[in-house]
């Protein structure tokens, strides 16, 4: 097997249970394949976005986004934290995601923060159907990427995105990365999570 095929097979998630093969397929990379995004996929996540649900139907996502050799990719790309910048240039698309703060009549809109969630999951999946990884980031002076991309008032920005085509090699990546990118994924049972019939006692 070579090293690209590696990349993609290793990450495979070992469900308890079986799942839709988009979603077991589904990791965060963070080495892609040196390939521009083709423009109808870009449009293909767009749409996605679009048909997401949300709370009255109000949309509160925006998102920013620049491909690589690009001013505006590398304006994003200086917002990220050191971490993310060790890594992050791999990708040939940089994304900032965005939420409205407030409904039309002027009240908080308290489900904005979750539709934006909701909206980059469809875009997730339907990344990962065109062979598409999404690597979604904290990581990112959200105040810096206001101020450099004259965000108006109003629409707070969340996360930096980093997509690209599965397959990058792993020798883009720095040593311990290398190791993760390949190592076992690991998750909490759904019982910690779900609570039949009432609040779990478990305090984790
Ligand atoms: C909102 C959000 C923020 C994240 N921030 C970062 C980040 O700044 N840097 C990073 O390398 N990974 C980041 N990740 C990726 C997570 O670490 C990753 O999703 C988690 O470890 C599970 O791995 P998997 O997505 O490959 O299943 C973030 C993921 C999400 C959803």
């Amino acid at each position: 097997m070579n090293l690209e095929e590696q990349v993609k097979l290793d990450n495979i998630a070992d469900t308890d249970h079986e799942i839709f093969a988009l979603l077991k397929q589904r990791y965060s990379p963070r080495t892609f394949k040196n390939e521009k995004i083709k423009k109808r996929h870009l449009l293909q996540l767009f749409e996605a976005v679009r048909w997401s649900a949300s709370s009255n139907n109000l949309q509160p996502w925006r998102i920013i986004y620049a491909e690589k050799d690009t001013e505006a990719y590398q304006l994003i790309f200086n917002c990220l934290s050191d971490f993310n910048q060790t890594w992050a240039d791999n990708a040939p698309l940089l994304m900032l995601t965005a939420y409205k703060e407030k409904k039309d009549n002027g009240d908080e809109n308290f489900h904005a923060l979750h539709d934006l969630g909701l909206c980059m999951g469809s875009m997730t999946v339907q990344a990962q159907y065109m062979g598409i990884g999404l690597h979604h980031m904290a990581g990112v002076n959200w105040k810096k990427a206001q101020d450099v991309f004259d965000v108006p008032n109003g629409f707070h920005i969340t996360t930096a995105v980093a997509a690209g085509y599965y397959g990058g090699k792993l020798d883009k990546l720095p040593e311990d990365l290398q190791k993760q990118e390949t190592s076992k994924r690991e998750r909490m049972p759904y019982k910690q999570f779900a609570f039949k019939e009432a609040w779990s006692n478990n305090k984790k």
